[in-house]
């Protein structure tokens, strides 16, 4: 059989998968293989027809087959990980999927699916949500505002101050949230915050603002100083996804900035801190309790945590990314059993 005629059978086998005829289809991968048991594109062929009808042992055989033939095609590492991800397999979707954005890192749906293989179930969204409810906090913080989607999920009796200095709300609340137009450092700077919220501590406060660790830090840091025991501490993108996603500068759609240092940071400073962050999609919340009496501790060592922590990058923690972000799953009974309501 000549190259030509085993491209044209390819060729032809592509067409009837694209039409629906799987079975042709892989009668002509087959055929082409036997020909030529090299042939990548007809492996290729047959694991994408294997995918589609469920047979993803087998497909994902075959896609292990072509990506360590050629294991920087991103085509190849793409039926690769969709195959892992099926087949329930996980850990081996997710490196494919890194690999494959460590070539493509713009590769938006590539990403999205490693997101569907790290993080599975509910999103952080819906788990504030049922935070809500659970902690009835009387008094709430929130530091980036954007839409008000966040929020507007604070009940209607709780005293809510949104910080932030550009947002755009575009939701209806169910309270009258007291919005402030700046930016976090200036809101700590300026405000008396006991007396705004009518108590000498907030119950629940939400991070969302300035992506960047050092912000984040301090955002969580000028937070302490109005803890009490029981106090929750959320963060939004304390579990990162790869390393293109997780820089300070922003070059990706989905993007989580450094803030997963900022877990890092404090549980370094504080050892026995009761931080986690939560396997929530799209890229992690984290959470944090029994904070009062952390402001002085944490905000004398600042420059030095910055200093410290500002140049980790992301194959450091993917070491051991679990261990250092103290991650627990994404799980509403194991959420609530370290929130102490189980
Ligand atoms: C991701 S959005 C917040 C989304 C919102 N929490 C939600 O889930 O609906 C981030 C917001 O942070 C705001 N922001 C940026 N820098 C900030 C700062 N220094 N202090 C407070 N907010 C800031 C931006 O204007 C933007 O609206």
């Amino acid at each position: 059989m000549t190259a030509e005629l085993l491209t044209d059978k390819v060729a032809e086998g592509n067409r009837l998968a694209a039409a629906g005829n799987l079975d042709a289809a892989a009668k002509l991968f087959l055929d082409a293989l036997n020909d030529d048991g090299t042939d990548l594109e007809a492996a290729y062929g047959l694991g994408t027809v294997a995918l589609h009808i469920g047979e993803y042992p087998r497909a994902l055989e075959i896609a292990g087959l072509i990506t360590s033939a050629q294991p920087n095609s991103i085509k190849y590492l793409h039926l690769h990980g969709e195959a892992a991800l099926y087949a329930k397999r996980a850990e081996e979707a997710v490196a494919i999927f890194r690999r494959l954005l460590a070539l493509d890192p713009d590769n938006e749906d590539a990403r999205k699916r490693l997101i569907s293989a790290m993080l599975p179930g509910e999103s952080y969204y819906h788990l504030l949500a049922r935070l809500h409810p659970l902690l009835r906090p009387a008094t709430y913080i929130e530091i980036g505002v954007d839409r008000g989607r966040s929020l507007s999920l604070a009940g209607p009796e709780c005293r809510a101050i949104g910080i932030d200095p550009a947002p755009v709300v575009d939701v209806d609340f169910q309270g009258t949230p007291d919005i402030h137009t700046v930016t976090s450092d200036a809101f700590f700077a300026e405000q008396d915050v006991p007396a705004l919220l009518g108590q000498p501590h907030f119950d629940l406060a939400f991070i969302d603002g300035l992506h960047t660790f050092d912000q984040a830090l301090k955002d969580f840091i000028n937070l302490t100083e109005y803890a009490a025991p029981h106090s929750v501490i959320l963060m939004h993108d304390c579990y990162p996804l790869d390393a293109a996603s997780c820089t300070r500068d922003r070059t990706t759609n989905i993007w989580s900035g450094d803030v997963w240092k900022v877990v890092c940071a404090l549980r370094f400073a504080v050892p026995d801190i009761d931080l986690v962050a939560i396997k929530t999609p799209p890229t992690g919340l984290g959470l944090a309790k029994n904070c009062d009496g952390l402001y002085e501790r944490l905000n004398a060592r600042y420059n030095e945590l910055v200093e410290t922590f500002r140049d980790r990058d992301f194959d450091w923690l993917a070491e051991d990314m679990d261990g250092r972000l103290n991650a627990i799953p994404n799980d509403w009974q194991a959420i609530l059993r370290h929130l102490g309501e189980g």
